[in-house]
């Protein structure tokens, strides 16, 4: 089938079978592939057949395939190395038209990331998640090759009910967690659930991760901003919204990296119960805590009213696309039935997954990336505390981000460009608000840059906060 397919496109590209009383067939050959390299129908860099394959897919000698290839490679069309494929080594001199051609934006080159997200995509466990991909393919059953359970695997499934019970003191029966593909997924499938359950608006935190409204959103729900403080979600003002569910960070806000106090964790268990409604928790980096254990997670506090929503995406990396949602038991069934085509992702990765916690190297992985963190952010702030002493940081010790407040009257979008624009990333904490506030601060991200860079990623900051502010100054004070 696939070899047929390649046959009827080689053919159907190189039409050498048109009469051309002028010329012999190996020129004919030659002509049709300059045609289709000046074309741009085959491009730089594409291998062209095999003579022989070639040669079989059109019904001629190899003696033309050879004769046509070395004609271009003379011409300098193709090029041709031992041992490896002939390939173009052309491309067209003519730009495609403007309109038509993709406007790539230009951006100076990141030399260092300090924007929020990401977390330390060098210390990825490459050889142990490789073991763990190779150990499930070989292991897997012929039956775990089928049709994929939508609600994920029963092995992974399994192993993070454990993984949820252990580390985050969730109320984790197996039945009631299901495999995603991460927090956003999660969310998205939980509120088509409350949607089909008569929920028609949902409360987010003010500010907060701009794709988890849009989750919301997408799921058909209203979307209400509830504003968050140094305690975390401010329940009196969830309270005036017509909102029957809320997604909270309970255990690490963000952006602002505020951990929800004790008595608003019991405040908004009463709120769900009273409004007959749902707190769904985005658990998403509640592994890093530096200064004590972790808290445990809210859901445990009311199982029949809390979703749980996790994923690797900062623990190992969010090209995975790995995550969970643990719903409450009652609301299980309507999950699936209001997500009839929602796939899980790929059988073998989740399989992988499981062995990668079940082995113990996840706890491992996390120990060292906890260590890590946190002497990296200790570095962050001693650093900005050196060089913008007039610059605060708050944000529980936790996470991958912090949050710098800068001084009155600073630009901080204008910062942002300039530091931008010198190649480093970060982020203005506008960009997480539906609403400009007069607040003005920076959301830190630590996961992704080294501890040698911080020094310099901070001077450079730095020149950027100087070279925009409104005096002289970089960090003018209060
Ligand atoms: C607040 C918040 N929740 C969740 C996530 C993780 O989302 P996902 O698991 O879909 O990658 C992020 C990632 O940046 C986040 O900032």
């Amino acid at each position: 089938m696939a070899d047929s397919q390649t046959n009827f496109a080689w053919a159907t590209l190189l039409d050498i079978a048109a009469p051309d009383g002028r010329r012999r067939l190996h020129d004919r050959l030659a002509h049709a592939l300059r045609t289709a390299i000046r074309t741009g129908r085959l491009t730089l860099g594409a291998a062209v057949p095999p003579s022989r394959a070639l040669a079989e897919d059109l019904g001629c000698s190899r003696w033309v395939v050879t004769q046509a290839y070395g004609q271009l490679v003379a011409e300098g069309y193709l090029v041709a190395r031992v041992g490896s494929a002939t390939r173009v080594s052309w491309t067209p001199h003519t730009a495609p038209p403007r309109s038509s051609a993709p406007r790539t934006p230009v951006r100076a080159p990141i030399r260092y990331d300090l924007a929020p997200g990401l977390p330390d995509l060098r210390a990825f466990p490459r050889r142990r998640w490789a073991d763990a991909v190779r150990t499930v393919t070989g292991s897997a059953v012929h039956y775990d090759l089928g049709l994929p359970d939508p609600a994920g695997h029963p092995v992974l499934r399994t192993t993070l009910a454990q993984y949820l019970q252990r580390s985050r003191g969730a109320d984790a029966p197996v039945h009631c967690v299901s495999v995603c593909a991460g927090v956003t997924d999660g969310l998205v499938r939980t509120c088509r659930a409350l949607h089909a359950e008569g929920i028609t608006d949902v409360a987010l935190e003010e500010p907060g991760w701009g794709r988890l409204r849009d989750a919301a959103s997408s799921a058909g729900l209203r979307v209400h901003a509830v504003p968050a403080d140094h305690d975390g979600l401010r329940v009196e003002e969830l309270v005036r919204t017509p909102a029957r569910a809320v997604v909270v960070g309970a255990a690490h806000q963000f952006p602002t990296g505020t951990v929800l106090s004790p008595a608003r964790r019991a405040e908004l268990v009463r709120w769900a119960r009273s409004v007959d409604g749902f707190v769904i928790e985005d658990d998403y980096d509640a592994e890093f805590r530096y200064d004590h254990h972790p808290v445990a997670v809210l859901q445990g506090m009311d199982p029949g009213r809390v979703f749980l929503l996790g994923s690797v995406s900062k623990t190992l990396s969010p090209a995975l696309g790995l995550g969970w949602l643990l719903a409450p038991a009652a609301l299980t069934q309507a999950l699936r039935a209001a997500n009839p085509v929602a796939a899980a992702p790929p059988v073998l990765d989740q399989l992988a997954l499981a062995t990668f916690i079940d082995r113990g190297w996840y706890d491992a992985h996390l120990r060292a990336a906890r260590r890590r963190f946190r002497s990296r952010r200790d570095l962050l702030v001693h650093t900005l505390a050196t060089h913008l002493p007039h610059s605060r940081v708050s944000g529980t010790a936790a996470g991958l981000h912090l949050l710098l407040h800068l001084p009155d009257g600073t630009d901080a979008r204008a910062a942002v460009q300039a530091a931008t624009a010198a190649g480093l990333r970060l982020a203005d904490l506008d960009t997480y608000r539906t609403a400009p506030s007069p607040q003005r601060a920076l959301v830190l991200g630590y996961g992704n840059i080294n501890d040698t860079e911080i020094p310099p990623a901070v001077a450079l900051l730095t020149e950027a906060l100087r070279s925009t502010a409104p005096h002289p100054r970089a960090d003018t004070g209060r």
